[in-house]
């Protein structure tokens, strides 16, 4: 069976390991050390800054499982596209012929980038390596690539980092640190590379030899980057001191860099906030396909989420979630003081599916009237009111609106509140609407019809008495 599992491209890179790991490994710290010295130090709140403020990014899960998308031995395979080398059980060589089918040719990253800004999204997070192990990048580490291994031979990572880098949208890495294709990592769990009972007595070669290597090519070359997004961290292998040393480690190749919750142990499972027993790596929770029932003060959180019921493309998941549904799950979010990070699954063509672009468009048009409410707010100070969601902007509450008043009266329960104004964010000409305050309350006047069926957006600027 190893004969197998080492296959021409396993053996080509484990001979080049010793040699590239020592010249790449030195030429970066040569170039990032530039950062360190030119930048000033900044402080944990001033790093977090822009991830705080923009509130709305993409996640791409895109890799050779959108080849079979979903199907496997013309059956269907249960389970997200992204996992079917494990769920069907694919064998490490016979998925790697995946690879000479990779060829997606209708890639734009300037088109997706402009998607995803249209959207109001201010990032995007894109899968350099998820489970299976192939990359995404021309990685001089190995030969599973996109560059050596598919007939694309596209750096889809540069770019895509080129892209960005002209709409000014933040480039952000997926990482796995569990790997299905590597010898050292789980490769040798087949058929069960899930195995979190099981241990590769080799993985801390694939960490320092492997993982590493590629982790400081990604940030020498398509860098800075602004977020590392790890993933992969419950394998037996990895502990949270590893977690530790690798964020300190990152952080000093790229002093901003703000990295996720998953590069330690400290996630709770799909609740994803930390456990509240110790300190652990990472500088944000990561809920998965849930918003947490509140937010908790002080802590930076990012919900992410899938369209349908997949992060990675299967071609007959039609499950979508309504632009309605989407919309409020991102105003949520955003009341509760988190970040909401929505998931495309593209075409093994290079597309991305035309329901994810029909809803990522509807958002836009949202946020076209109604960003000022998202970008650079915090968590409602008034809890959850019964209409809608709210979120604050020092003075300002933005009142989310998703149940209009059938009388036309909003209240909102604001204890001390002296004289306030409203207007309806959707109204270009901010024409006051009637506000009374009592002790406890303030009720505005709203016209009979919400400017926007799915949330409506109240300007609320309140002075204390
Ligand atoms: C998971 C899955 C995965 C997906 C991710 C997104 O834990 O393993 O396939 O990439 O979460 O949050």
């Amino acid at each position: 069976m190893m004969d197998r599992l080492f296959s021409q491209t396993a053996i080509t890179r484990l001979a080049a390991l010793g040699l590239v790991v020592t010249i790449l490994v030195g030429g970066c710290d040569r170039d990032l050390s530039l950062s360190p010295s030119k930048n000033k130090v900044l402080t944990d709140d001033e790093r977090m800054e822009w991830w705080r403020d923009a509130r709305f990014g993409l996640f791409v899960h895109w890799g050779l499982y959108a080849v079979p998308a979903g199907t496997y031995q013309g059956k269907r395979v249960d389970g997200t596209g992204e996992w079917i080398m494990n769920s069907a059980q694919i064998p490490v060589g016979e998925y790697e012929e995946f690879a000479t089918r990779f060829n997606p040719i209708g890639y734009d990253a300037d088109e997706w980038v402009r998607l995803a800004k249209n959207a109001g999204m201010k990032y995007i997070v894109i899968t350099s390596k998820h489970h299976d192990g192939f990359c995404l990048w021309d990685s001089k580490m190995t030969d599973y690539d996109v560059m050596n291994a598919t007939p694309f031979k596209r750096d889809i990572l540069a770019e895509l980092a080129k892209a960005c880098k002209k709409h000014k949208i933040k480039l952000c890495f997926y990482h796995s640190i569990m790997d299905w294709h590597h010898p050292d990592a789980q490769a040798p769990f087949f058929p069960n590379y899930n195995d979190t009972s099981r241990s590769n007595p080799n993985f801390d070669r694939y960490v320092e030899t492997y993982m590493k290597p590629q982790l400081a090519e990604l940030l020498a070359n398509y860098g800075p980057l602004g977020v590392l997004w790890f993933d992969g961290e419950w394998i037996k292998d990895w502990t949270e001191p590893k977690g530790k040393a690798l964020y300190a480690w990152l952080r000093e190749l790229q002093p901003d860099l703000i990295i996720n919750n998953r590069v330690g142990k400290g996630r709770q499972g799909m609740e994803g906030l930390n456990k509240g027993d110790g300190e652990y790596a990472g500088d944000f929770g990561t809920p998965e396909q849930q918003v947490p029932a509140t937010g908790l003060p002080g802590v930076d959180w990012e919900t992410c989420m899938t369209m349908n019921d997949t992060w990675g493309f299967k071609s007959y998941d039609e499950n979508w979630k309504s632009s309605a549904e989407l919309i409020r799950t991102l105003v949520e979010t955003t009341s509760k003081g988190g970040n909401f990070l929505l998931n495309v699954g593209p075409t093994p063509e290079g597309l991305i599916p035309q329901a994810s672009v029909e809803r990522l468009e509807a958002m836009g048009q949202w946020m076209a009237v109604n960003s000022e409410s998202i970008y650079g707010t915090t968590a409602s100070p008034i809890g959850k009111p019964e209409w809608g969601y709210c979120t604050a902007k020092g003075e300002t509450l933005y009142l989310h609106v998703t149940e209009w008043p059938a009388d036309g009266k909003l209240s909102v329960k604001l204890p001390n509140a002296g004289a306030a104004k409203a207007h309806l964010l959707a109204d270009k000409k901010n024409k006051a609407l009637p506000v009374t305050c009592t002790d406890n309350q303030v009720t505005v006047t709203l016209p009979g019809e919400a400017p926007d069926a799915v949330v409506s957006v109240v300007v609320l600027t309140v002075n204390a008495k």
